[in-house]
């Protein structure tokens, strides 16, 4: 897959079949024959959209060799990589990242997804695209927007320092590419997320079961995750608590977490994919491998239940 640095321009792409969702298209323009717009966020994320996409590409003659070029955030971009990666077996794609959260995170690794029947990333498969990216589209995010990706960014941080020391010392743009590069690296090694990509899940055990519990957006829960995953990690002597302190005021920085962390939250926590055998699975930055723990035990350090 290649990743390139550069500047999104509409005329570039005559010759391609460009998606993109209604905000988008407004605020930069992007209009043509060779358009179509899919609904924004997440509603987009379902089979409806996909079929729409793929008889799109039908009626355009759509050829394996000609590119569909994904102009979004994650939203577009995992359901525009699930239309590809299924119309005609494979068609080549572009992911043009338009959110933080989209350029550090969901445009890389190959990871395509829509919802079915209320669950979330419930169908998908593993399609990876070039990746162009262009950071002029974070000047129209707002600061919710901005948080949520700064919630994977911090999580880069903690797991490599090569990410940490660009954050300390440079701005945003060679932050993100940091990011991007360290994450296709990883997802070389793990490309079907079976072992080693899973360090990519610190903060998503608890993350993912706040994002279901609150309803709140991936990269805030994100956070919360990262905040109470590190207290975690403390409570069971993998790290200090210079460590802890200094991990809990970087989220803070970011935003506030939600200052309860209920029984509720961490019951949903049953529904994570990395679960075996009714074990909780978590995967610290401060601790090699993976750590397995049952419902109760995770309560008794978190709630003192
Ligand atoms: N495939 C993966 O590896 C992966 C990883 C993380 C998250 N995701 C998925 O990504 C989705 C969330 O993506 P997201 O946070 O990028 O948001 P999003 O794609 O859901 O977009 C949220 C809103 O932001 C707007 N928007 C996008 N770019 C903008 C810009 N430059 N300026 C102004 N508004 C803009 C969109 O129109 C939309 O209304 C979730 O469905 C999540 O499951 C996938
Ligand atoms: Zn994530």
């Amino acid at each position: 897959m290649e990743l390139n640095l550069g500047k999104f321009n509409i005329d570039h792409y005559a010759h391609c079949l460009v998606v993109t969702d209604g905000n988008l298209q407004q605020l930069y323009n992007i209009t043509g024959d060779n358009v179509f717009i899919i609904p924004r966020g997440e509603d987009a994320k379902n089979f409806d959209t996909v079929k729409q996409l793929c008889s799109w590409f039908l009626q355009k003659n759509l050829k394996r060799n000609q590119t569909v070029v994904a102009v979004g955030g994650g939203s577009v971009g995992d359901t525009v990589g699930f239309a590809c990666s299924v119309f005609k077996r494979g068609v080549r794609l572009l992911h043009v990242p338009t959110t933080l959260l989209a350029m550090v995170d969901s445009s890389i690794g190959g990871k395509t997804a829509i919802d079915l029947d209320d669950v979330k990333n419930a169908v998908g498969s593993f399609y990876e695209g070039d990746v162009l990216l262009d950071t002029d589209f974070l000047q129209t995010l707002d600061d919710t927007q901005m948080q949520n990706g700064m919630g994977e960014v911090l999580k880069y941080r903690m797991l490599t320092e090569q990410v940490d020391e660009v954050y300390l010392q440079c701005g945003i743009e060679d932050v993100i590419w940091a990011c991007m590069n360290w994450k296709r690296a990883v997802c070389e090694v793990d490309p079907i997320d079976e072992n080693y990509r899973q360090i990519l899940n610190f903060g998503h055990t608890i993350g993912h079961a706040m994002e279901l519990t609150l309803g709140i957006p991936h990269g805030l829960a994100v956070l919360n995750g990262i905040y109470y995953e590190t207290l975690l990690a403390y409570k069971l002597g993998y790290c200090n608590k210079q460590y802890l302190d200094k991990w809990q005021e970087e989220v803070t920085k970011i935003a506030n977490v939600c200052p309860t962390l209920t029984e509720t939250m961490l019951d949903n926590t049953i529904y994570d994919k990395k679960n075996d055998n009714d074990l909780i699975t978590f995967s610290f930055p401060c601790k090699y491998g993976r750590t397995q723990l049952p419902l109760d035990e995770v309560k008794r350090l978190l709630l003192g239940k």
